[in-house]
């Protein structure tokens, strides 16, 4: 039987990959489908959650049950993240936000000139919302789970992101070699700040998503009203 241990919560999940605009028809993207972000909410909702997913960039539909937030940009993201949270049992950010933005936005289309090479991008870095969620939580006992998506040293790199994000539970993920982005099967390491570690191993999102609800769901805070 399906156990509704998220009954009465609030959670918000971020999903999908920013484009920070260069120009009106450029952008810095990435290769995040938004299908982790919403396997953790769907599955969220079937334990009986009220879901707020706030989407960047994906195509995918609208899970049943579930608040969809549309965000375009890094800034976008931070500002409905940050809405959202205000009332937040939980935030799990699992999108793919762009760390760096171009430093300039064209308001015409930039155009290529016979003779002249083109002009370098010059970037500024974007707001870390998963460390500003963390560092200042909305409420005590709000628990905050990022994501890491490495390439290399994934543990050890993991465990760094871990300490320098402040979240509670930090879910590592290899990407790169068409895994993990856009795929419909991921692995991880679940690591919490608490020093445990949990291996879940290549399969379906929806199981990491609840593998992932598992360990929120067991360091939430009992309802006030127990
Ligand atoms: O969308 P899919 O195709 O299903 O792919 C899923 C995924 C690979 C995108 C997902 O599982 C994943 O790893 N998401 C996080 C990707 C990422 O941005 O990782 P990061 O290591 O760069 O960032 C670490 C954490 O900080 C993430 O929780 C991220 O949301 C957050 N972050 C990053 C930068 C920033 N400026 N603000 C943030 O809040």
């Amino acid at each position: 039987a399906l156990e509704r241990d998220l009954a009465g919560r609030h959670v918000v999940v971020s999903a999908g990959g920013t484009r920070e605009p260069l120009d009106p028809v450029r952008f810095l993207g990435n290769r995040s489908s938004g299908k982790q972000g919403y396997a953790l909410a769907a599955t969220a909702a079937a334990r009986g959650a009220r879901v707020t997913l706030v989407a960047a960039n994906t195509e995918l539909p609208a899970p049943a049950g579930v608040d969809v937030v549309r965000a375009g940009t890094a800034r976008q993201l931070r500002e409905a993240v940050l809405r959202a949270a205000e009332d937040a049992d939980a935030v799990v950010m699992a999108a793919a936000v762009a760390d760096f933005r171009p430093a300039e936005y064209a308001s015409g289309k930039i155009k290529k000139v016979d003779g002249i090479e083109p002009a370098p991008i010059a970037l500024v870095r974007n707001p870390d919302i998963l460390a500003e969620v963390a560092a200042d939580r909305a409420h005590d006992g709000q628990l905050v789970v990022g994501f890491a998506a490495e390439t290399d040293d994934v543990l050890a790199n993991g465990r760094a992101k871990l300490a320098r994000k402040g979240c509670d539970l930090l879910v590592v993920n290899e990407v790169g070699d068409g895994k993990a982005f856009g795929q419909d099967t991921n692995s991880a390491v679940l690591l919490g700040a608490d020093g445990t570690e949990v291996h879940i191993a290549d399969g379906p999102k929806d199981i990491l998503a609840d593998a992932i609800w598992d360990q929120v769901v067991a360091r939430l805070p009992r309802h006030s009203a127990e």
